[in-house]
């Protein structure tokens, strides 16, 4: 067993004696995977983990996502087609020249989101890995929305419950006006529809499946529909949902994207390198496609 502590009162845990560069037997992974049912984030901290490490550790719950979520994907700094790159460098390593797109488009992370919520099939877990950091700012923030659901106020369940959302990359970004696409990118990121509220696989709670991804809830007029998810959105962040994550190098989160929500906070990412890189896994199936709430 390894030792788990809390990282709030709410969810996450802190993980020891986990060493990410060997093989998990598979008790270990069950073990892991139950933690994260009940923990929703789990830090592992000091794992000095290679790209191909990182991916095996993934490996353990479930398929790797394949493609890649970003703009310009042709000029890609790391070759391992598991590992996003959630860094500020170009294909050289060096910081990306401050009107880069991808330094624009990277800027979507910071808003609260679900990863791949954008995805037919969305994704399962994350697990990032901190390579190096800035000295300040940069920190992770998780929201809990099994926690958020639960708080909420029983009319609020009702009229939401049932609600079925539209997810894309383009929305996001939008909120930051970034409108500079391509072709080919319009096309991969065409919207698809979620689930608002999901039952969540292994634990059976209830959660709202928020994300900056979603631009539309069906059958709603879409000022009135945003105006909801913002007020939800709101709602499911305040402080007693969220971990505040001040990364170290060697820490790996590990996230359920069915059940929170994360955003990178600022830093001075023109002076500054983070290398950070992230593994994620696909969920089982469009949410649509699994039990309703
Ligand atoms: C991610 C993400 C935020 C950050 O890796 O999916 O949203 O702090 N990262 O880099
Ligand atoms: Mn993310």
């Amino acid at each position: 067993m390894f030792a788990y502590t809390p990282l709030t009162p709410v969810f996450g845990a802190r993980v020891e004696g986990a060493d990410l560069r060997r093989p998990l037997t598979p008790e270990q992974a069950r073990e892991v995977e139950d933690a994260m049912d009940r923990y929703a984030v789990l830090l592992f901290p000091a794992q000095d983990i290679t790209d191909e490490q990182q991916a095996a550790f993934g490996e353990n719950f479930g398929p790797i996502e394949g493609t890649r979520a970003t703009v310009d994907v042709h000029k890609q700094r790391l070759a391992n087609s598991s590992i996003n790159d959630i860094s500020n460098l170009d294909e050289k390593g060096e910081i990306l020249a401050a009107d880069d797109r991808r330094r624009f488009f990277s800027l979507g992370n910071r808003l609260w989101h679900s990863d791949s919520s954008f995805k037919a099939t969305p994704a399962k877990y994350s697990m990032l890995h901190a390579r190096s950091i800035p000295p300040e700012g940069g920190e992770t923030e998780f929201a809990d929305m099994r926690a958020a659901w639960d708080a909420l106020p029983e009319k609020t369940r009702a009229e939401v419950r049932n609600y079925v959302c539209d997810h894309s990359l383009i929305y996001s970004r939008a909120q930051l006006g970034f409108d500079d696409y391509k072709e080919e990118e319009k096309k991969m990121w065409a919207p698809v529809p979620q689930r608002l509220v999901r039952r969540h696989l292994g634990s059976g709670r209830t959660s709202i499946y928020l994300s900056a991804h979603i631009g539309r809830i069906h059958g709603l007029p879409k000022p009135e529909a945003m105006m909801l998810i913002r007020d939800l959105m709101e709602f499911a962040t305040q402080p007693r949902f969220v971990y505040s994550h001040g990364w170290k190098v060697g820490d790996l989160v590990m996230w359920d994207n069915r059940s929170t929500m994360h955003r990178g906070r600022a830093y001075d990412d023109k002076t500054y390198k983070r290398d950070m890189r992230r593994v994620t896994l696909s969920d089982v199936a469009p949410t649509l496609e699994q039990a309703a709430a």
